[in-house]
This record gives C-alpha cells, sequence and structure tokens, in this order.
C-alpha cells in the first residue's frame, strides 16, 4: 500500500471523530507486521483530559485484534493546512509496540507531508529496557 493510500483510510477514518469541543479530526492508520491496517479517531470528552487522540485508538484496536507490532503509521487531519504531530503520550504508546526505525507520516489537507521514524519523535526513551 502506498503511503498516500494509507493517508486516505486515515483521513476516511478522521470523518469518524468525536470532536464536539476542538472541532479538530484527526485519524490515524496503523500498518500491522503482517500487513494489515488499523484505524482510528479522536474521541473526545467533556471532561477533556479523557480525550483519546486517534493514534492510541488505532494502537488499541489493533492490540484487541491481537496485533503487537507495527512497521508504520499514517496521521492525517482534517481541519489543518499543515501537518500535525503526535502528541507526547502518543508517542509513548506507539513506541511501546514500534521498533524505532518504524515510520511515522503526518500530513494535513495541504500537501505537506512529514516523514519521521518514531526513535526520531521520542528519542532517549528512559523506559527502553523496560519495553518487551
Ligand atoms: N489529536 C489527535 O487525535 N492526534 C494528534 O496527533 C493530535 C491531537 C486530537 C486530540 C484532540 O481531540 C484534538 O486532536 C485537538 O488536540
Amino acid at each position: 500500500m502506498s503511503v498516500e493510500e494509507l493517508f486516505e483510510k486515515a483521513r476516511v477514518a478522521a470523518l469518524s471523530a468525536y470532536a464536539p469541543y476542538s472541532k479538530f479530526r484527526v485519524g490515524a492508520a496503523l500498518v500491522a507486521d503482517d500487513g494489515s491496517v488499523w484505524t482510528g479517531c479522536n474521541v473526545e470528552n467533556r471532561s477533556f483530559g479523557l480525550t483519546v487522540c486517534a493514534e492510541r485508538n488505532a494502537v488499541c484496536q489493533a492490540v484487541a485484534a491481537g496485533r503487537r507490532l507495527f512497521t508504520a503509521i499514517a496521521v492525517a487531519t482534517l481541519d489543518s493546512e499543515g501537518p500535525v504531530g503526535p502528541c507526547g503520550a502518543c508517542r509513548q504508546v506507539l513506541s511501546e509496540f514500534m521498533r524505532p526505525d518504524a515510520t511515522v507520516f503526518f500530513g494535513g489537507t495541504g500537501l505537506e507531508r512529514v516523514t519521521a521514524t518514531i526513535g526520531q519523535l521520542y528519542p532517549l526513551d528512559s523506559l527502553r529496557e523496560l519495553a518487551r
């Protein structure tokens, strides 16, 4: 699957976002080591801190279906022209299930795309030795 096909899955997922507070819809498409793709959207809450980001939602969908290792993720925002990268919490959760060289793509409605590894986005991981 091409990167743009992965982005398209992330954009479709973002259409399901529950984001009445921020009005900022995000979708994620996560590739497992067997090639299967798992999607998620952000799900907000009136107690704002309970909001679940698209990336963590996708990880939970995939892990609940028995996947444990991911090679790439695309994160698409529908309400910003430029790319918006994963928050700190999501970077740590992704790093639990990705090798440091796994790829993270993010993009908005414009043409700009950012490509990084999870190791770049979450470096100097002091808890790495505790991870499985
Ligand atoms: N959000 C995500 O779902 N993923 C990101 O990478 C950035 C932020 C969500 C959280 C909240 O619902 C909204 O976007 C605004 O921060």
